[in-house]
């Protein structure tokens, strides 16, 4: 959601800082701030509504120096993108704090420290969180001792670095339901909402537990838990070996994460699988215990990722021939459900930091499923620590807001994990063998695909100028064209639905004439001779009609028809092929409209409030 970066150093931190934000711009970026404790003891605060280069700019004009900041950009939630309502907000000349997340009792609070005489200058729940962290300073005279006592008055979910002038040499961090990790230095220490953030400056990093609050020195880090005892957390390395916040030779993240799918899905695939079979053991020392005597599998996953659970329910009743629920997180957490016996609680995550996909896991946790099993992008994640089970996709830091290499490395991990789950009800040695070598055909595929870029760049020429366009796709193909449907709304700002092909005449064929593209993702699978019927729909109504289709579909181009030849691949792994042609025309459609391909309007890449 929103980025947070801090450092207390014996070198000058801005450019530190700023590095930073620009590296966590992808979270937020409506207004970005810093605040930095300057050689003569003062605050220094600089603030600006839009993306961190209009912050660069305003730097390089103020050029302030000093050893320990802490720094910040935004995503709105408490009060409209403004100056006023940028971090780090501050209370008085001395105290400086940013915050993620939100403060649930912020009003009430408000009005209280109103009452002891706090002016506020801004709408945001963190003022109130700066006035009273200053209110308990002035009683104790201790950042530390201030900030453990203001933070047992907050309700919500947040994480908040502290400064203050009059007590100069530390940072003050805490965390509840929002990430945060120290990054640890030689001669300096860091903190970061994402470790991506540090990775210029440090690659050895603590994840702070929820309720830690810590204190960051120079030469030290102090931990104390939610119980208010020392606590030590591990120092962990960062592992992936290349570092995703550079764009390289590409013009967008997007391409370049678009383009990087052969590689990650490979990576997700390696140590799982052998020529013929999945390794179980891969996937945990505990996975075969866990996925033992399985009955049921309840999918929670938001954006993108439920559209990867939609996938995996086609995939887990067809092989592993056990029933399957998915639902969004946010609709699952506030409504009763019954568990059945016996049930596996499966997230999806990239970030693993999605508040509620969080919230749901820690529901179930309470509720008596079987086990929970996370598939998730992030070593480290709140969601990775808070599993039974995990499965880490391979897919490195994906940096664009709209998801795509994350999505196919989760498909990949689900069908592994579909096998896995398979192979204990029953599915056969041959009918594996058959899926793993699939499996491992895709990133071969994929390849092929995109080197149809240049045609369908041409194709998504015909969508620039439209405001609605309908995706379709029948079986497990139906989530692809979900997940083709959001990626264009997402970027180019075309209204864009998915149906399944089948219920066209339930209502979205009022919808269709010249004005309204009709993309069609059509692998030659069992459903082929409906689908085309329900092309036909389409076409007798002078729709246009835009086919991902294999040779084998007996689809050919027509007027009004027009087909993007795809390999001809397993039913199977279809989903995970077709979606890369869907990613690849959404970005040209945004390319040529001149969106903000990487920082859509409006969207946040990790949602870590409600
Ligand atoms: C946001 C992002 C999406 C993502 C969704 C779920 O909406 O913009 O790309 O799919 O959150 O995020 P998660 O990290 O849980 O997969």
């Amino acid at each position: 959601m929103c980025g947070i970066v801090g450092a207390v150093s014996q070198r000058d931190v801005p450019a530190i800082l700023l590095e930073g934000l620009r590296r966590l711009e992808y979270r937020g970026y409506d207004s970005a701030g810093m605040a930095i404790l300057g050689d003569d003891g003062s605050l220094q605060r600089e603030r600006e509504v839009g993306k961190v280069q209009a912050l660069a700019q305003a730097l390089e004009k103020s050029d302030p120096h000093g050893v320990v900041g802490i720094a910040h950009t935004r995503w709105a939630t408490h009060g409209v993108p403004s100056q006023v309502n940028a971090h780090p907000h501050m209370s008085g000349e001395r105290l400086a704090i940013v915050h993620n997340g939100i403060i649930e009792n912020y009003q009430s609070l408000r009005e209280r420290l109103k009452d002891e005489g706090f002016e506020f200058s801004s709408q945001t729940d963190t003022e109130v969180v700066a006035h009273l962290i200053e209110s308990c300073f002035r009683q104790s005279g201790d950042l530390l001792s201030a900030v453990k006592a203001a933070v047992a008055e907050l309700h919500g979910a947040f994480a908040l670095a502290v400064m203050h002038a009059d007590d100069p040499d530390r940072i003050v961090v805490t965390r509840r339901g929002s990430p945060l990790v120290v990054g640890v230095g030689i001669g300096e220490n860091f903190i970061a909402s994402d470790q991506l953030a540090l990775l210029p400056v440090t690659d050895r990093f603590m994840f702070l537990e929820e309720g830690d609050i810590a204190e960051i020195r120079r030469d030290t880090v102090r931990i104390w838990d939610a119980d208010e005892q020392v606590a030590e957390r591990p120092v962990s390395r960062f592992e992936h070996a290349i570092d995703s916040a550079d764009k390289g030779e590409y013009r967008h993240f997007m391409l370049k994460e678009i383009h990087e799918q052969p590689r990650v899905i490979q990576a997700t695939m390696e140590g799982r699988l052998t020529d013929s079979r999945v390794l179980e053991q891969s996937l945990g020392t505990e996975a075969g215990s866990l996925l033992a005597g399985i009955r049921h599998v309840q999918i929670i996953a938001c954006g993108t990722s439920y559209h990867a659970g939609m996938v995996a329910r086609y995939w887990i009743e067809e092989l592993a021939g056990i029933p399957c629920s998915v639902e969004v997180a946010s609709e699952y957490r506030y409504r009763h459900h019954v568990v059945q016996p016996d049930t596996l609680f499966l997230t999806i995550s990239q970030s693993g930091e999605t508040a509620d996909t969080l919230a749901a896991l820690r529901q179930a946790k309470e509720a008596g499923f079987r086990a929970a099993l996370a598939v998730c992008n992030v070593p480290g994640s709140s969601l990775v620590r808070e599993s039974d089970l995990v499965i880490m996709t391979q897919a490195g830091p994906e940096i664009g807001v709209a998801s795509t290499k994350a999505f196919t490395t989760q498909l990949t991990a689900l069908l592994i994990f579909t096998l896995a789950l398979a192979r204990h009800n029953g599915l056969d040695s041959e009918k594996e063998a058959d899926i793993v070598r699939a499996l491992r055909e895709v990133p071969r595929q994929v390849d092929q695909v995109l080197s149809l870029d240049g045609r369908i760049e041409s194709l998504s020429r015909a969508f620039m100028d439209k405001s609605h366009s309908l995706f379709l796709g029948r079986g497990a193909m139906f989530p692809v064209a979900l997940e083709g449907a959001l990626k264009l709304k997402e970027i180019s700002y075309i209204h864009a639905e998915a149906y399944p092909a089948g219920e066209l005449k339930h209502g979205p064929l009022a919808l269709v004439d010249s004005e309204m593209p009709v993309v069609t993702v059509a692998p030659n699978n069992a459903l082929m001779e409906k689908l085309k019927s329900n092309l036909e729909e389409v076409r007798a109504r002078g729709g246009e009609l835009f086919v991902f289709a294999d040779g084998q579909s007996g689809l050919h181009e027509e007027d009004h028809v027009h087909v993007m030849s795809i390999p001809e691949v397993h039913p199977i792994t279809a989903p995970i092929v077709y979606t890369v042609p869907l990613q690849l025309l959404s970005y040209h459609v945004a390319v040529l409209k001149g969106t903000d391909v990487d920082q859509p309007r409006n969207l946040a890449k990790s949602v870590t409030v409600e």
